[in-house]
């Protein structure tokens, strides 16, 4: 996908017409990253909010003990750094590219006009926002109610929407992370993790490939998973 497809999957663009894509399109400046490179890091001031143009980025906070918490893996045409555009306060997580990584930044001086002068720019932001809100509820949700495997499938499910290919054998999800990252992600331990998946492995629901997996059996899966 070339640049301008990708960023009229974006919330901000998806509401304009090629005029307006256009005017603002010539705010972008774009950066690139090499995998581990880290945009900008939790309490840093923040002014620019960005898309992801090519590669995936992992937003993360850090505990005072060391440990981390993977919030979200972000891939082409979703967008971060938004936070700190209406509430002018510190960057609320860290970015740190997963893969080598291509991104469209924008500063949010030059997006306040736009904000202001074309209501449906705010209002997709608004919904994106809101979608955020609704994931974050069922993630808190989860880590009450539902068991590590059970969560541990919900992320497969949640990251096979964006990064999954259909091959022969089932739904291939080539996620880039770690089981060290998918256990932060998931918000236990890799030893649970890890266990959960040889798990679904061995019933012949998925099968484990390095950052990725081939999921077989979604249905059951996602049985698994409620
Ligand atoms: P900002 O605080 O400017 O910088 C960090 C960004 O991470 C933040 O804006 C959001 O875009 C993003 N972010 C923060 N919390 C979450 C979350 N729970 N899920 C997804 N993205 C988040």
């Amino acid at each position: 996908m070339n640049t301008d497809d990708v960023l009229h999957k974006a919330p901000l663009f998806s509401a304009l017409d090629r005029e307006g894509a256009a005017a603002l399109r010539t705010g972008i400046s774009e950066v690139e990253l090499h995998k581990g490179q880290t945009l900008f890091s939790e309490g840093e001031t923040g002014d620019r909010l960005y898309v992801v143009l090519d590669g995936k980025i992992k937003l993360i906070r850090t505990a005072p003990d060391g440990r981390e918490n993977l919030l979200s893996v972000l891939g082409p045409g979703e967008m971060f750094g938004e936070l700190s555009l209406f509430d002018p306060r510190p960057r609320t997580a860290s970015a740190i590219a997963l893969t080598d990584v291509r991104l469209a930044g924008l500063g949010h001086d030059d997006l306040r006009p736009w904000l202001t002068g074309r209501p449906e720019v705010a209002l997709h932001l608004l919904r994106a926002l809101a979608q955020r809100l609704r994931r974050t509820n069922d993630v808190m949700a989860d880590l009450v109610f539902t068991d590590v495997p059970g969560r541990v499938g919900k992320a497969l499910l949640d990251l096979a929407e964006r990064f999954g290919q259909r091959t022969e054998e089932g739904l291939r999800v080539h996620h880039d992370l770690t089981q060290e990252e998918l256990a932060q992600y998931v918000g236990a331990s890799r030893e649970t993790v890890n266990k959960a998946l040889a798990d679904f492995a061995q019933r012949g629901w998925l099968r484990i490939e390095a950052k990725a997996v081939v999921i077989m059996d979604a249905d059951r899966l996602y049985a698994r998973s409620r």
